[in-house]
Parts: structure tokens; C-alpha cells; sequence
């Protein structure tokens, strides 16, 4: 997803002030939610992970255009990593060292460019690592998560559907150190009518909150999604095709619930 596309929502917000706070208390926090609403996308914004992705990643030949990495990393602090599958606690430790280090050389560049090279006091220069996708987690893999932070005293977060911040209160050592947990939101209605403002317009069409056939259509979307941004995404292309098929150009109440027809939802 690039820049333009992404909405700074009220919930990205609340992402970014609960980031910002576990990060300056060097604390553990946990942050939950239903399947789609946006928590990868918010992390990856606030780590400015889109930038910096294929060149931590690859890392290979530099580039003058990376300056701007370094910069994006120097002001995040952040790593985002997320595990595979079929994690190994051996492959966690191995490719979190490999990201960490590479984050940390991005970050050294960026300070000495801006001439405030890194001294022995400013490590660890990543100051969060931020883990997706967290109930992928086995216990030895907490364990090493809990031992990183101990021993550097890097914060950390673990995003994941709801039910994780029961999961890791199985693990009594670490949950004793969670600082924050934080539950990530479908969009509100107002959100919900700004998101779909955009929607309307980007399939070239005004969408008026006074018009009766406009609040309907909003209304089922809302029932349909219930403020997921997945299953806007989604029930929007059913919608776009749904009006080719049959040649209409108005977003009614009829064309949402046959969109809504094609689509197999499921909300956990
Ligand atoms: N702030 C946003 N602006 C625009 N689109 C968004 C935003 N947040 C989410 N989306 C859309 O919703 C989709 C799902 O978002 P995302 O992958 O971040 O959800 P998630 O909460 O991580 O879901 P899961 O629990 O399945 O990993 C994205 O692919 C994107 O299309
Ligand atoms: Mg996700």
C-alpha cells in the first residue's frame, strides 16, 4: 500500500501514542484485535517499514536515495519483524539478530550524517521491536523474546488477534513484565462515512450523508462490515463489480447485499 492510499485513522493514532509510550518506558506491550482492522498496516507506518523493508532485506549495494532510509529508521528506532510459519526459536534468534544489526548500522549512518555520531551510552540504538502475526509465538520463542528485553532493555510489542494477551499470560515471567495491553478497533461510524467517502469518489461519485439511498447504503455497509477494513476493501470490489455487471451507477441498499452475497465473511 503506498502513502496516499493509507488513512491515518483514530485507531492508527491510538496505535502510535501506545508505541510511543512502551517504547520510552523500555516495556513489554501487547496489542490485540479482529482479523483486518489495520494492525500490520499501522505497524508498518509507524516503523516506517514500507521504506526500509527491501533494503534491510536485501542489503545490498547502497544507493544515495537511501539516506532517506536511514533517516526513517533513525526516527522509528523501531524493528518490525514478523515470523514465519514454521518458526524455530534458532531461526527467531537468527533473523532477529540479522535485522536487528542491520537496523542498528541504518541508524549509526543516519546519526553520523546528521552529525551526532552514536556513543557507547545511546545503545541500544533500536529502541523496539515490534512482533506481528505474535500467537506464531512457542513458549521458548517467548522466553528469548523475554530475554532480549531483560538483557537490553529493548521494548517490545507483540500484535496478534484477541485472545493473545491471554496466551502469554500462560507464561507467568513474561506477563509479569507486560506494561500495556492494547485492543486496536474497528472504525467507528464516522470514520466509516469518511472511508466511504473516498470509496464513492474514487469509483466517481459524491456521497451525501443527507440523501436517503446514500444512508442506506451506508448502513448496510456498516451492518456488513461492522467497521473492518478488510471487508470494506472487499465488499467495495464486489460492490464496483456488481454495478458493471448489471450497469448501474448508483451505490444502493441492493447493490451492497448483493455484493455482500458473493463474499464469504467471517468476523472471529
Ligand atoms: N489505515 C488504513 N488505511 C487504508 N487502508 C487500510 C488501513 N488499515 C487497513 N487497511 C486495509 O485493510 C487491510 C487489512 O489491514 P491489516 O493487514 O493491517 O489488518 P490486520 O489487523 O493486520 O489483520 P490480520 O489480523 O489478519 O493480520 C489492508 O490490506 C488494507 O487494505
Ligand atoms: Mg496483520
Amino acid at each position: 500500500m503506498n502513502q496516499e492510499q493509507f488513512i491515518v485513522t483514530k485507531e492508527h493514532r491510538r496505535f502510535t501514542e501506545f508505541a510511543d509510550t512502551v517504547r520510552r518506558q523500555h516495556t513489554i506491550g501487547i496489542c490485540y484485535g479482529q482479523a483486518g482492522i489495520g494492525k500490520t498496516l499501522s505497524a508498518r507506518r509507524y516503523s516506517h517499514w514500507d521504506k526500509a523493508q527491501t533494503l534491510i532485506g536485501e542489503w545490498g549495494p547502497r544507493d544515495d536515495s537511501d539516506a532517506q532510509v536511514y533517516a526513517a529508521l533513525g526516527k522509528s528506532r523501531t524493528v518490525l519483524y514478523t515470523p514465519s510459519v514454521l518458526l524455530t526459536p534458532r531461526t527467531l534468534k537468527e533473523e532477529l539478530d540479522k535485522v536487528f544489526t542491520r537496523v542498528s548500522i541504518c541508524i549509526e549512518q543516519h546519526l553520523t550524517t546528521v552529525g551526532k555520531p552514536a556513543k557507547r551510552s545511546d545503545f541500544p540504538i533500536v529502541e523496539l521491536i515490534i512482533v506481528d502475526e505474535s500467537e506464531r509465538l512457542s513458549p521458548t520463542a517467548v522466553e528469548l523474546l523475554r530475554d532480549r528485553y531483560d538483557r537490553n532493555k529493548v521494548a517490545l510489542i507483540l500484535i496478534g488477534m484477541p485472545g493473545l494477551e491471554k496466551q502469554f499470560s500462560r507464561f507467568p515471567q513474561f506477563y509479569s513484565r507486560v506494561g500495556f495491553a492494547h485492543q486496536y478497533r474497528p472504525l467507528g461510524q464516522d470514520e466509516l462515512n469518511f472511508v466511504l467517502q473516498r470509496h464513492w469518489r474514487h469509483l466517481g461519485k459524491t456521497l451525501d450523508l443527507e440523501d436517503f439511498t446514500d444512508a442506506q447504503a451506508i448502513a448496510a455497509i456498516a451492518r456488513v462490515t461492522r467497521g473492518n477494513f478488510r471487508l470494506l476493501e472487499r465488499l467495495f470490489l464486489q460492490t464496483e463489480r456488481v454495478m458493471k455487471i448489471n450497469d448501474l451507477t448508483v451505490i444502493t441498499n441492493d447493490v451492497i447485499e448483493a455484493a455482500q452475497s458473493t463474499l464469504v465473511i467471517g468476523i472471529s
